[in-house]
């Protein structure tokens, strides 16, 4: 096996940490927790665990408002906990990713408040900074993501600072060699400690026009959407200093990946497809020289209907360049839960997809019981983004509910009080009851990673679209002489298969609605929801 081949075919699995395993009772998850559930991991089959931020930070977004990026904050444990983490993850052939946000540090990291003190400061340019408009006003016209203007006064030193999110989080000027310099001794801080790779937040917002033009306004903007949308984001983001940009930071990381392990870079990329495959950074001479992995979100914001779900795969395979590595999301702590989104029934079919289609798959917590977003009263409501615009259903507390391992008190998770309340189904829909139960959404997906470890072609083979009805989505995953079909009927009506797409003297491997394995025959029909893999 290459040292790559874990992060090209290997299943990520992301834990939103104040969410997973609370060890402490103060209602809020740790590292020791995650420590604690690290053989529920191992039975699910995943590869690898990519950590939501852990470090020092005063909260005003969760963690990605970093006031220290080598350390860990006191709620999730220490430095002696994380090693702790590191070791076991590995003693079990786990690997670990760490989120690192370069785009921002919370207004509170020492480097701000150097930057902030004076305009003569030595760190007044690790941030952005511009002198007011003539009529006292903002730069320019840049919005922050979560509503607003991207720009606050400091009335001390008479100079805006940019933030692309929260007032509380200024985003670094990664033009600034100094900026750099120290931002990839972060990178290495904790390669050194045995990390096997970062999801870069929000990579694409580093650099942002050094002319500081306004934004275009957006046509299609509808009152009542996120504010943020009134404006095309063309000189905020995925500019073209970008890319040089991501092949430095690729090499930092590369420097530490040997014959035995290879070290990765998941980009966090909300970006049309074309610039999405860009930051594979595919150089003059075909070689790749971006993040490995550009997160690939199309199926978050995807119709659940074959055809459209089959034209996402073949547009994005057609786009791949040479050598690059696919991957796939159902979802993650920023969007609804893939089973609110469509549903329990057709939520199995998007695991069987998930783990069928080529290239890494990554499961966000709670996704493989089936969790579902839990309505949260305005009182209880801790997102930022919630309380910028408030109504909008805009809030990410619902898809961060803690993790539901079992019926008790709690829900497994702590023995103290929830930091965000629990879901009300967790006394029937948790880990324990899942385990029991074959015919449960856990057992399906431990199944199905079952399946696709044992069957090289479902894990390396290539994709070969099919065409079997309007609401089939068919395809094959083959290698060699091995080809399995895969099969999921979108529709609320059995659907007959084509005998032509069934392979010869095949068998049922895995279907979506039972266990057994059964012999496929001509006239082989999935049930309404139903998938299937054959082989
Ligand atoms: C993307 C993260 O996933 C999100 O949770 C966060 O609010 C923003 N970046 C800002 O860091």
């Amino acid at each position: 096996m290459s040292a790559d081949a874990w992060w090209r075919n290997g299943i990520v699995y992301q834990i939103y940490p104040r969410s997973f395993q609370d060890s402490d009772g103060d209602g809020i998850g740790d590292l020791r927790g995650i420590r604690e559930r690290l053989d529920y991991l191992v039975g699910l089959g995943i590869d690898a665990v990519w950590i939501s931020p852990i470090y020092p930070s005063p909260m005003a977004d969760f963690g990605y408002d970093i006031a220290d990026y080598e350390a860990i904050d006191p709620r999730f444990g220490s430095l002696a906990d994380f090693d702790a983490l590191v070791a076991q993850a590995k003693a079990r052939g786990l690997k670990l990713i760490l989120d690192y946000v370069p785009n921002h540090t919370s207004d509170r990291h020492p480097w701000f408040l150097e930057s902030r003190s004076s305009r003569s400061d030595p760190k007044r340019d690790w941030y952005l900074w511009r002198d007011p408009a003539p009529d006292g006003g903002p730069p320019n016209n840049w919005l922050s993501n979560f509503g607003g203007p991207a720009w606050t006064l400091d009335e001390a030193t008479g100079q805006y600072y940019c933030h692309s999110f929260l007032k509380e989080q200024p985003d670094l000027n990664w033009r600034n060699s100094e900026v750099r310099a120290a931002m990839y001794e972060v990178l290495r801080f904790w390669l050194r400690r045995g990390v096997d790779g970062f999801r870069v937040d929000v990579l694409y917002h580093l650099i942002k026009d050094d002319q500081f033009r306004d934004n275009p306004v957006n046509p299609a903007y509808q009152p009542g959407e996120d504010e943020s949308h009134r404006l095309l984001p063309l000189y905020t983001t995925d500019r073209p200093e970008m890319q040089p940009l991501v092949a430095e930071m690729r090499r930092v990381v590369d420097a530490f990946s040997d014959t035995d392990s290879s070290r990765v870079l998941i980009g966090e990329l909300y970006l049309p497809l074309d610039r999405l495959v860009a930051y594979y950074g595919r150089n003059a001479e075909g070689v790749l020289q971006g993040v490995q992995l550009p997160f690939n979100f199309q199926l978050i914001a995807a119709h659940w209907q074959a055809a459209e779900i089959g034209r996402i795969v073949r547009d994005y395979e057609a786009a791949l360049p040479a050598g690059a590595a696919p991957n796939w999301v159902l979802g993650n702590h920023d969007k609804p839960r893939i089973a609110s989104r469509i549903g329990e029934p057709r939520a199995r079919l998007a695991a069987l997809l998930l783990l069928s289609l080529r290239g890494t798959p990554t499961l966000y917590y709670g996704d493989e019981i089936g969790m579902t977003d839990v309505p949260i009263p305005p009182d209880e409501v801790q997102d930022p983004f919630e309380k910028n615009q408030p109504g909008k259903g805009l809030g990410r507390d619902p898809q961060r509910t803690p993790m539901q391992w079992s019926g008790e008190a709690g829900a497994g998770f702590t023995a103290g009080r929830p930091w965000l309340r629990l879901a009300a189904d967790f006394t029937h829909r948790n880990v324990a009851a899942q385990q029991a139960d074959p015919a449960s959404i856990l057992r399906l997906y431990q199944r199905l990673i079952a399946l696709r470890r044992r069957e090289p072609a479902l894990h390396e083979g290539h994709y070969e679209a099919l065409e079997a009805g309007t609401d089939v989505l068919a395809y094959a995953r083959v290698q060699d002489d091995r080809r399995l079909v895969v099969l999921m009927n979108f529709g609320t009506a059995a659907a007959p298969i084509p005998a032509q797409l069934l392979p010869a003297g095949a068998t049922v491997l895995l279907s979506t609605r039972t266990e057994d394995a059964a012999p496929v025959a001509p006239g082989f029909t999935l049930q309404p929801l139903e998938g299937v893999i054959l082989g």
